[in-house]
């Protein structure tokens, strides 16, 4: 699996050189365009599969799990600590590979992919909020939502404007300067969620992005995931929380690495339900700042 960024040399060292896979300009013209576009299957695991070997010991986190998403769903991960969401979620960020079975999005098998082609996928398609934020400590929230393009070959002042953009869109932009330790845990993930929405994803995947919210801050995340859902990108979700996964459209919960449980809660092209209420209630969004994601 890919470990976290740590140091600035490194992070020079990951950029690819002369191979810019983000276009320039504002009207990227894929990710959540292509979303709307696309209506069939982005997520599709065949019977997927996925063991741990430690020495003598093998663990089987996944047990032949088959599931497909549809673009546009927003789709909640339940089960109990250590059955196998993590691992099912890093396999779908394309992070690890399964031990047996296939995975396409897009139609198409990420088997068959060579690593300059996944690279491509991770940062053009794929969002990525981790479980314990993983920004990088000592440096601006401005910078650590700068690095994805970074890696993407993107030149300064466009990173910049991204990533000013980014962090405004999920009300941050008054902390653009303030370093992770100098931030809530709260403000810490909406500069997690708006590192992985710079790059325009259609396919954002977060783990447990509330986990360690209180409930205000972890309102203010799903009230963002909701409005980039709406837009049209497909969002997947790790949760705990029973009032969490409410505000999603489909619940899948894993058990011992096996999905017990899918079930549909709404329409995969309805507004995702805290923006139905919104609606229903003819309410403005509280805070507009927070909602406006154009990266
Ligand atoms: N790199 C690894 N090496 C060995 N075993 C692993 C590894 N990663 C996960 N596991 C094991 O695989 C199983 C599933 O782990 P996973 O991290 O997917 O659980 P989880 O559902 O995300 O749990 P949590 O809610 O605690 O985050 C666990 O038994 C775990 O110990
Ligand atoms: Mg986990």
């Amino acid at each position: 699996m890919r470990r976290p960024v740590r140091s600035r040399r490194e992070i020079r060292a990951r950029v690819p050189r002369g191979r810019p896979l983000i276009k320039r300009g504002a009207s990227d013209g894929h990710s959540a365009d292509d979303a709307r576009r696309l209506r069939g299957p982005v997520i599709q695991v065949h019977e997927v599969g996925k063991v741990f070997e430690l020495g003598q010991i093998r663990v089987r986190a996944l047990r032949d799990v088959s599931l497909r998403i549809d673009t546009g769903d927003l789709v909640a991960i339940m089960g109990s600590s250590g059955s196998g969401k993590s691992t099912l979620m890093n396999i779908l960020g394309c992070l690890d590979i399964p031990t047996s079975g296939r995975y396409l999005i897009d139609g198409v098998d990420v088997s068959q992919m060579d690593e300059d082609d996944l690279a491509d996928l991770r940062n053009r398609k794929i969002g990525f909020v981790f479980q314990s934020f993983n920004l990088v400590a000592r440096t601006s929230a401005l910078v650590n939502v700068e690095l994805p393009l970074a890696y993407a070959g993107l030149r300064g002042a466009e990173r910049r404007r991204r990533a000013e953009r980014a962090l405004s869109s999920v009300g941050m932009a008054n902390r653009m300067h303030h370093q992770p330790s100098e931030l809530s845990g709260g403000q810490q993930q909406r500069v997690a969620v708006a590192r992985a929405l710079v790059t325009n994803p259609s396919l954002i995947l977060a783990d447990e992005p509330t986990g360690n919210l209180d409930s205000h801050s972890t309102e203010d995340v799903l009230r963002i995931f909701a409005h980039l859902n709406e837009e049209g990108r497909t969002v997947v979700l790790i949760t705990h929380e029973p009032d969490v996964a409410q505000q999603t459209k489909r619940v899948i919960r894993l058990s011992d690495g096996e999905v017990v449980e899918d079930r549909r809660l709404s329409g995969v092209h309805d507004s995702p339900p805290a923006i139905h209420r919104q609606k229903s209630a003819h309410r403005r969004p509280v805070d507009s700042s927070a909602v406006e994601v154009r990266p």
